[in-house]
């Protein structure tokens, strides 16, 4: 198994050496590698099992730091960047020459964010190089939030994760890139729609381009847990499906189940995201056949929530 540890100096020195370390953020756990060298690269797809084609997204300390790695930034990005990061928005950017094509998978954008968690944030002030960090679990599988969650899945292939306790987000970043001038979002995600439209206008949602993904966080079956999710209204899905052998997954109440989670007892979206992918990660535990999920409100991060609920459905 990893080590699990505060060290930001043994993390540094690991990554220095071109291998990866398992790091946090706001979002989710990261599987980070330095995003400059290619060998480095190429192992975040080996351990993650991860098809070439889906890029990675690279990390930087500010603003200043991805200039590196763009050629320009849209006024609109600029404005976003301004105002949301660190946090939860990863903006595709024209790239240059010095990011490797394996990052980016060929593509001529770099998907790129400022991560808003404190350790991440010393480790990358430290760096000379920024941090390619896809989600810390194998391809397709739920994101990890806590150490613990890396550990049990990718513990075997790497040394050390950087502790950080548990995401305060808790699901991955919104993805926003632009088409003619004109800002697409390509996967919803910790930042709410409502809030980038504040900053710049109407934004058009664009998350299935079916026959070549912009990106592959599309894919349909894509953050999904080993079981079946079957999406409803829970008194609906109760008729249908045994309740003994079935996980109860509910945005606020209570079905007195041995097998329920509830997202948010009070009804907090932003604490339903928070425990989305642990309640996923739980039912996979429990002597269950099926997981019976409703949706939650659809404004907010309720979009992702649901999102993410959609594609664990979709097997
Ligand atoms: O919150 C997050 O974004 C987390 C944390 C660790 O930062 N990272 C994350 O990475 O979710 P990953 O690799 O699991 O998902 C990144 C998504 C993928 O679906 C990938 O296809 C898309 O971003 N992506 C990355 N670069 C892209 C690009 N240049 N063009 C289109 N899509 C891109
Ligand atoms: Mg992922």
């Amino acid at each position: 198994m990893a080590e699990i540890g505060k060290d930001i100096q043994y993390a540094k020195r690991l990554l220095e050496a071109g291998e990866l370390v398992a790091i946090p953020t706001e979002t989710v756990y990261g599987l980070a590698g330095n995003a400059l060298n290619t060998n480095a690269a190429l192992e975040i797809f080996e351990v993650k099992d991860r098809p070439h084609f889906d890029p990675l997204i690279v990390h930087v300390a500010n603003l200043n730091s991805a200039e590196h790695y763009v050629e320009e930034i849209p006024e609109q990005a600029r404005l976003l960047a301004d105002k949301f990061w660190p946090g939860p928005l990863t903006l595709l950017l024209k790239k240059k020459r010095i990011v490797p094509d394996i990052i980016t998978s060929g593509l001529d954008t770099v998907g790129i964010r400022c991560p808003n968690h404190i350790l991440t944030h010393a480790l990358l002030d430290q760096l000379t190089f920024p941090l390619a960090a896809p989600s810390a679990n194998p391809f397709g599988y739920v994101s990890p939030t806590t150490p613990e969650h890396v550990n049990e899945q990718l513990g075997g292939k790497i040394k050390y994760i950087l502790d950080g306790g548990a995401c305060q987000v808790g699901v991955e970043s919104t993805i926003l890139g632009f088409e003619d001038n004109t800002p697409v979002i390509y996967r919803m995600g910790g930042l709410s729609i409502e809030a980038i439209e504040d900053v710049i206008g109407k934004v058009t949602v664009q998350l299935h381009s079916t026959s070549n993904p912009k990106a592959p966080g599309q894919l349909k079956s894509h953050y999904a847990p080993r079981k079946k999710v079957v999406l409803g209204k829970m008194e609906d899905l109760l008729q249908e499906y045994p309740a003994h052998v079935s996980g109860l997954l509910t945005f606020k109440q209570n079905f007195n189940s041995p097998f329920q989670f509830v997202l948010s007892p009070t009804g907090n979206i932003e604490e339903a995201a928070q425990n989305l992918f642990l309640a996923l990660r739980e039912f996979d535990k429990m002597p269950i056949d099926i997981i019976l999920a409703e949706f939650v409100p659809e404004k907010g991060l309720g979009r992702a929530i649901n999102d993410r609920l959609r594609r664990a459905a979709a097997l």
